[in-house]
């Protein structure tokens, strides 16, 4: 039974009962539809609708998306109650999403619990409201607040819901609350349906429309809710509901809501494998060694997890750095409003900076973030080592570095892992937990938990150069730079990443980020690379000019005055002089050949990753290129692309790109198996 019923002095008392989030599938609402003639047949006063296990309900259960509908549906359930005339009051506590905050919409009354939130997220499973929350919501809250509401997904709390009129009061024990609510009052307020629905404003929509294009650009889902609400204004109640259903059932089959459902998925798969439950240390303290801008982050981002954080430097002038860079993280988290006075002194309370090693002895956990050498790192982890516990977990945040070399000359090598953080770090969502050859199966855990608390994906990778993202990254910037010295602008480069969906192309992105990064790392990689794989010199050719990127206000592009972005010509001209040296007739790619190239490239490296085991599974490698490199989440990330364009057509389009330059373009076994065996890289067969 997922919808349990009981009455007492005429009250009824409906609970939706479906663990762990009361996710609303076909049985609970049969139980529902269920409810309402049972009210009616007892002739009920009302009835009170919670959540069990403290949640009201998580939304449709978009487990069974990939299946055809079955009924009763859930805007027909909704009809009842809301047409009922015994009237429902929902008592919610922990949340209302998606159809679970169309239930309480189809209710007479909703009363919220303090702490609750309620919201429309199925723009980001690729769906609109579905059950009648584009026809209820504009009547419940007037168009602004419905047209925000339901084309972000971001919920709003009890309060601002309160505000703007979405529930009727907020009360501790919105059960209690509702059982008190006067009969006569309650028979006064208007069935939702029933409300006016409110007027058009053309002016609205074309804001709504222009903003969504700016800041969602190629989502579908936002855009048809927009559609889907202006539609409906000037349609009767239920010709809105069944054109919103419509439109609803379309979007479900296609393929946007299919890559963010299988994301959504992969996200909460990502956790500690059943063997580690219960292996984690209990971290209350914790040392990052290292206060630069990816240090600072980490440490902010330990402390606002409620952690004791104590970071070292290796001097005055370092401390100094590392006290600056973390103030500037506090003070534009108090400037964005994220926390308040009272919250920046807490977080300072339990930051302590030291040059002294022995200040971190009772940390459980350290994260040197120290800059990429292996000396340096191997150092700092022998000091670690002799005075941390003999139990605690030593990380390293290396990118790229082997860290089976870096935890050889400890005493205890399991105790070492990589934590490889995103910048910034407290923001990033991404988690790449490192497992050397020997890490224990504690230290493994911890990382997990870590990434439980901080409210990170983690992900884990077995040990390689750049693990799992900048491994792929460093593939993808190889075959940008191979087109733009064959023929192309980093700037074109750009626009046909972006128009892929990217947030920025590799240029940018890397001028951001500092093109004497990847150029430290092309320097350690040169002995150990292959002689007869093409090289690239542009980027070498950058670094004797100074183009370091931002920081210099020049890099791929110019930044004149620490401004935005201009093209180059100067870069431009790089190329053409280079490929004259190297004897290169240049080639006039298309946009869509310069995408084709750089995605097909990053999907032969992802296929390697996967069949030596760097990777666990294609999920894994999509959390990685969504959350960590920005590839479009509406795609479902790197590996879901690839299946949904087929692997056989991948194989073929690689073997073409190998004629051009058979060392490059080498076809991962991995794609020709599954091409040969029908199979799609989310069923692949790593070799290990
Ligand atoms: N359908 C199916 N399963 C769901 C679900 C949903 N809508 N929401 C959550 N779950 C599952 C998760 O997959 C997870 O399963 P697992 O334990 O097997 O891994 C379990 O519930 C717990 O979820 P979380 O790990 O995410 O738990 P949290 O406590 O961190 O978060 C939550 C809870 C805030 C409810 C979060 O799960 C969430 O945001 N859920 C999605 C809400 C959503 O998008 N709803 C809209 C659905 S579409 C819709 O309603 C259409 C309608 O208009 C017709």
């Amino acid at each position: 039974m997922q919808v349990t019923m009981r009455s007492e002095n005429h009250v009824g008392y409906v609970t939706l009962s479906n663990p762990p989030v009361n996710a609303i599938g076909q049985v609970l609402r049969m139980g529902l539809l269920e409810a309402v003639r049972w009210a009616e047949r007892g002739r009920l006063d009302r009835v009170i609708v919670s959540g069990a296990g403290g949640i009201f309900a998580a939304g449709a259960d978009a487990k069974e998306f990939d299946a055809a509908p079955q009924e009763p549906h859930l805007p027909e359930v909704l009809n009842a109650i809301d047409e009922s005339f015994v009237p429902w009051i929902a008592a919610i506590e922990g949340v209302a999403l998606g159809g679970g905050a169309e239930i309480a919409m189809a209710c007479r009354m909703r009363i919220m619990a303090p702490g609750a939130r309620i919201g429309l997220p199925e723009v980001t499973l690729g769906v609109i409201p579905g059950a009648g929350c584009t026809a209820r919501l504009p009547r419940l809250v007037g168009l602004q607040k419905a047209v925000e509401m339901i084309t972000t997904g971001k919920p709003i709390g009890a309060q601002a819901a309160c505000s703007v009129g979405l529930v009727h009061t907020v009360e501790d024990d919105p059960i209690e609350a509702a059982f008190l609510v006067n009969s006569e009052a309650l028979g006064c307020i208007v069935p939702t349906w029933e409300y006016h629905a409110p007027a058009h404003d053309a002016d609205l929509f074309r804001m709504a429309r222009e903003n969504l294009q700016a800041k969602m650009p190629g989502q579908e889902a936002p855009v048809r809710a927009l559609e889907v609400i202006e539609a409906g204004l000037a349609l009767p109640f239920h010709a809105a509901l069944a054109y919103e259903r419509r439109v609803f059932l379309e979007l479900k089959t296609g393929s946007q809501s299919k890559a963010l459902r299988h994301l959504f998925f992969a996200q909460r798969a990502a956790k500690a494998p059943a063997h580690l439950k219960g292996a984690a240390l209990e971290v209350l303290h914790a040392a990052v060694v290292g206060g630069g801008t990816m240090g600072a982050g980490i440490a902010y981002a330990l402390l606002s997890s409620g952690l004791q954080v104590t970071i070292l430097e290796a001097d005055a002038a370092g401390l100094k750095r590392a006290e600056d860079n973390i103030g500037k993280i506090i003070e534009a988290s108090l400037t964005r409003g994220m926390i308040d006075a009272a919250r920046a002194a807490d977080l300072r309370s339990r930051l302590t900076l030291s040059t002294q090693y022995s200040q971190a002895a009772t940390a459980q956990l350290a994260i040197e973030a120290a800059f990429e050498d292996m000396a340096v790192k191997q150092e700092i982890l022998g000091k670690l080592d002799a005075v941390l516990s003999a139990d605690a977990v030593l990380a390293t945040n290396t990118s790229y570095l082997d860290i089976n070399e870096m935890a050889a000359p400890l005493m205890d090598p399991t105790r070492v892992i990589g934590l490889h953080f995103f910048a910034p770090a407290h923001i990033m969502k991404l988690l790449e937990i490192v497992q050397g050859a020997q890490s224990s199966d504690r230290a493994i855990a911890t990382g997990y938990a870590l990434a439980k608390r901080l409210g990170k994906v983690p992900v884990r990778a077995g040990v390689c150069d750049g693990f799992i993202g900048n491994r792929i990254l460093a593939r993808y910037r190889e075959a940008a730079d191979t087109v733009f010295m064959d023929g192309s602008t980093p700037w074109e480069v750009d626009d046909a990443m972006v128009e892929f969906g990217y947030a920025m192309g590799p240029y940018e992105a890397q001028d951001l980020s500092g093109l004497d990064i990847a150029y430290a790392n092309r320097q350690r990689q040169a002995p150990t690379r292959d002689p007869n794989r093409r090289y690239i010199p542009i980027a070498d050719r950058m670094i004797e000019l100074g183009k370091l990127g931002r920081k210099t206000s020049a890099g791929w592009y110019r930044y004149p005055g620490g401004g935005g972005k201009v093209e180059d010509p100067i870069v431009a001209d790089l190329a053409i002089e280079e490929a004259h040296f190297s004897g290169i007739t240049r080639t006039d790619y298309s946009s869509q050949e310069m995408r084709q190239r750089l995605v097909l490239a990053m999907i032969n490296e992802a296929a390697d990753i996967l069949d030596a085991g760097i990777a666990q599974s294609a999920g894994d490698i999509d959390l990685v290129t969504v959350f960590g490199y920005g590839f479009p989440r509406w795609r479902g990330g790197l590996m879901h692309y690839a299946d949904s364009l087929g692997v056989e057509t991948i194989v073929a389009q690689l073997e073409i790109l190998a004629q051009e330059d058979p060392i490059a373009w080498k076809v991962s076994p991995l794609l020709s198996r599954c091409a040969d065996a029908g199979q799609s890289l989310a069923e692949a067969r790593p070799m290990r």
